[in-house]
């Protein structure tokens, strides 16, 4: 398995509020190395199949809706222990209850509109990539 890569996205309340490119910062003065960028945007089917996973929970029409709602940037990130590193850099799902100095926390507002996006592991990691890129916009 290859711990070197992961996926990330911005999600569209950094946009509106603005702070994508501190984010963008706070992952790059992290160490990771961007591999692959696009901004774009999830229809709602798209999202609901991005999330699949979450299908039949009760966030998961406040989590598509959302996410549908404007636009988004997708990236493959590289750095030794990806899916790790960039996990503790985000913090956890709330953004109150993420750490000081984790990106949700600063940049976050509440469990939906959290900011970011980050695999959970590295199978998960290559789906959700591959979903925003073709192997050829990764370098
Ligand atoms: P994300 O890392 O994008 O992965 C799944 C998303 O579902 C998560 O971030 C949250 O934005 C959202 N989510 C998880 N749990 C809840 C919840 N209890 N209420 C609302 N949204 C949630």
């Amino acid at each position: 398995m290859n711990t070197r890569f992961t996926f990330c996205m911005i999600k569209p309340d950094a946009f509106k509020n603005d702070s994508v490119s501190d984010i963008l910062l706070e992952i790059l003065k992290a160490g990771f190395k961007i591999r692959g960028i696009k901004i774009t945007m999830l229809t709602k089917g798209k999202a609901e199949q991005f999330y699949d996973i979450h299908q039949g929970k009760d966030f998961f029409d406040r989590l598509t809706s959302f996410m549908s709602s404007g636009p988004v940037m997708a990236m493959v990130l590289e750095r030794p222990d990806a899916v790790e590193s960039l996990r503790a850099l985000i913090g956890k799902t709330d953004p109150a209850q993420a750490a000081e100095g984790t990106i949700r926390r600063k940049f976050g507002t509440d469990t939906t509109h959290n900011a970011v996006h980050a695999a959970d592991s590295y199978e998960n990691a290559e789906r959700e990539w591959s979903f925003f890129f073709s192997k050829r916009e990764i370098y």
